[in-house]
């Protein structure tokens, strides 16, 4: 049986599920090369049958993440008893009910699909895309986003192919709205900016916690509660924190102003309640459901540190995030919700290794050097010939296999570095990645010697999990180590990233650090890339040293004069 799921809002995507098995997934930004990509992702749509090598004649069931007539009544409901203020609402909202009802026609316009196309609820399908390719039997399930419909947070049990609600909390008591409404007074773009805000916190003191515990609060019934008075987002507006908010934090900073310590303390007290809430949460699932085991999903679980906490403070003893735990991967949920529950059942797969997106062979990459122009050398030696360049400092543009599906780049588009140097974080991001300079750089780490590196290490091939550095160990990785001592670590296995794995040996026999810096294949702005030609592109547009692409090995000193001046007219409007 083939379904294919997909978002149509913002960072929308699609996948596709055969059997129960993810077999292939991309999101529609890593095509069009437009960060955040929302609307129909038409695109990756057929993506998906081109890749597996079908017809639309040979799909048996669509499914779109939303449900456009859920919770409908109380939105309603919500939008009338709050007028003036939520007039906003009634510009928007039909436009973007009508967009989502109007989807099967538009699967028939556009691809001749005729079969059956199901809207499935959302957090339904953020819950599916967690549980059915967890490596669990049974366990809790607990999402958290902005909102879905009319739900923020759902409570559920899955077992074998059965998925039970236990509670939902309603719009608009919201974790991921407020987290979403101080990112924006914190002068980040909100649906963008949160892992900023996460990265910022650690610099801070929490002298706002009393504020934010009464901000954000459970009650004694398990239901989270916000209080409404001091936010707009449930108004619809485009500012969504209110004038009670900066009564009690002070003005707003503008973006890209100079970052106070008020600011930080403030990043700090909202990530330290975020986490208090969502343990309180995740503690109060576990006693409901006597299970020992959890599975996260929905934006909110983007949140590394929060996914840590939850690891070592729940009370379960083991966590499954989901690595597209955001709408893009509610799309992939959706078809697996179809398959598994409207369906009837079919076999749980495993969530398969990193990499669902399109694949480019060594022929692929040796076109896209051609058509640029470019010779690169194909060493025999090649991953301990790109581990000696890290290891002298360079920095690499890595592309190899299949694309990353989700926002981490996992050793599939990364750019790599050498985690031991001090100043590799302030080169990364004056040469290559523009970010803020508070922002900290992820490692991985050989699977085996995680234990020697971080307390309390598990498996983490996702990069969702952030764990104390070992003190004694701090000194030797500065690059990959945050300002507390912390780090979000990806643990690679040599049974499903054996390549990447085999760089990551290489580097430890050059250096004996079994860990790399490992960073987004991309520039502010711009998408991670997806082809061979993005990832020129990217290496001719920017300061990195080496491009490793494919078999392929490429350096900055190798170029042709054409490609430098080239490399020039890249670069430009990136520095504006
Ligand atoms: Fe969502």
């Amino acid at each position: 049986m083939l379904t294919l799921g997909f978002n149509s809002t913002h960072d929308c995507g699609a996948a596709l599920v055969e059997d129960g098995r993810i077999v292939f997934a991309v999101e529609e930004e890593r095509l069009t090369r437009c960060k955040h990509q929302g609307g129909f992702p038409a695109r990756s749509l057929q993506a998906c049958l081109d890749a597996h090598g079908v017809d639309w004649a040979d799909v048996d069931a669509v499914a779109h993440y939303w449900n456009p007539r859920a919770g409908l009544l109380r939105f309603g409901w919500h939008v009338l008893r709050n007028l003036p203020k939520s007039r906003t609402f009634f510009r928007r909202q039909p436009g973007i009910w009508s967009h989502m009802s109007r989807l099967p026609r538009r699967m028939r316009e556009e691809f001749g699909f005729e079969g059956e196309f199901r809207h499935v609820d959302h957090h339904l399908a953020h819950a599916a895309s967690c549980f059915f390719p967890s490596p669990f039997e049974e366990s809790a399930v607990l999402t958290l986003d902005g909102t879905g419909e009319w739900t923020t947070t759902l409570m559920a049990e899955g077992k074998g192919t059965e998925l039970r609600v236990i509670g939902r909390v309603g719009y608009p008591h919201s974790v991921g709205k407020v987290y979403e409404a101080v990112t924006q007074y914190l002068g980040f773009r909100p649906m963008s900016g949160e892992g900023k805000v996460m990265g910022l916190a650690p610099y801070g003191e929490p002298r706002f916690i009393e504020l934010f515990r009464r901000l954000m609060r459970v009650d004694r019934h398990g239901r989270l509660r916000v209080d409404g008075r001091f936010f707009e987002y449930q108004y619809g507006r485009g500012t969504k924190y209110g004038p009670r908010l900066v009564a009690a934090l002070g003005p707003p900073r503008r973006p890209e102003s100079e970052l106070e310590p008020r600011h930080r303390d403030i990043a700090a007290s909202l990530q330290l309640r975020l986490e208090e809430v969502a343990l309180e949460l995740a503690r109060r699932l576990r006693v409901m459901t006597g299970q020992r085991r959890l599975c996260v999903a929905g934006g909110v679980a983007f949140n590394s540190v929060m996914n840590g906490r939850l690891l070592r403070e729940s009370g379960f003893d083991e966590i499954f995030v989901t690595p597209a735990a955001n709408d893009s991967g509610a799309g992939l949920g959706a078809a697996l919700w179809v398959q598994h529950v409207l369906k009837g059942g079919c076999e749980r797969v495993p969530y398969p290794p990193p990499g669902l997106g399109p694949d480019f062979d060594e022929a692929a990459c040796e076109r896209a050097l051609t058509a640029a122009g470019l010779r690169a050398s194909r060493p025999a030696d090649f991953l301990a010939e790109t581990a000696r360049r890290i290891a002298r400092g360079r920095i690499v543009g890595w592309f190899d296999g299949r694309m990353e599906y989700g926002p981490r780049a996992l050793g599939h588009r990364s750019i790599l570095a050498d985690p031991r140097r001090e100043d590799m974080k302030d080169r990364l991001n004056a040469r290559v990645k523009h970010r803020e300079g508070f922002r900290p750089f992820a490692p991985s780490v050989l699977e085996e010697r995680a234990a020697d590196w971080f307390e309390g290490a598990r498996s983490s091939p996702h990069m969702l999990f952030v764990f104390p550095v070992k003190p004694e160990r701090r000194g030797a990785i500065p690059a990959a180590c945050h300002v507390d001592g912390s780090a979000r670590v990806q643990t690679v296995a040599r049974i499903t990233q054996p390549r990447y794995h085999a760089l990551l040996r290489a580097f430890e026999a050059e250096t004996g650090v079994p860990l790399l810096v490992n960073t987004s294949f991309n520039v502010r702005g711009q998408p991670i890339v997806c082809t061979p030609a993005d990832a020129i592109e990217t290496f001719l547009g920017t300061d990195l040293d080496d491009l490793a692409l494919g078999g392929f090995l490429l350096s900055k000193e190798d170029l042709p004069n054409s490609a430098v001046s080239r490399r020039r007219a890249v670069e430009e409007p990136l520095s504006r």
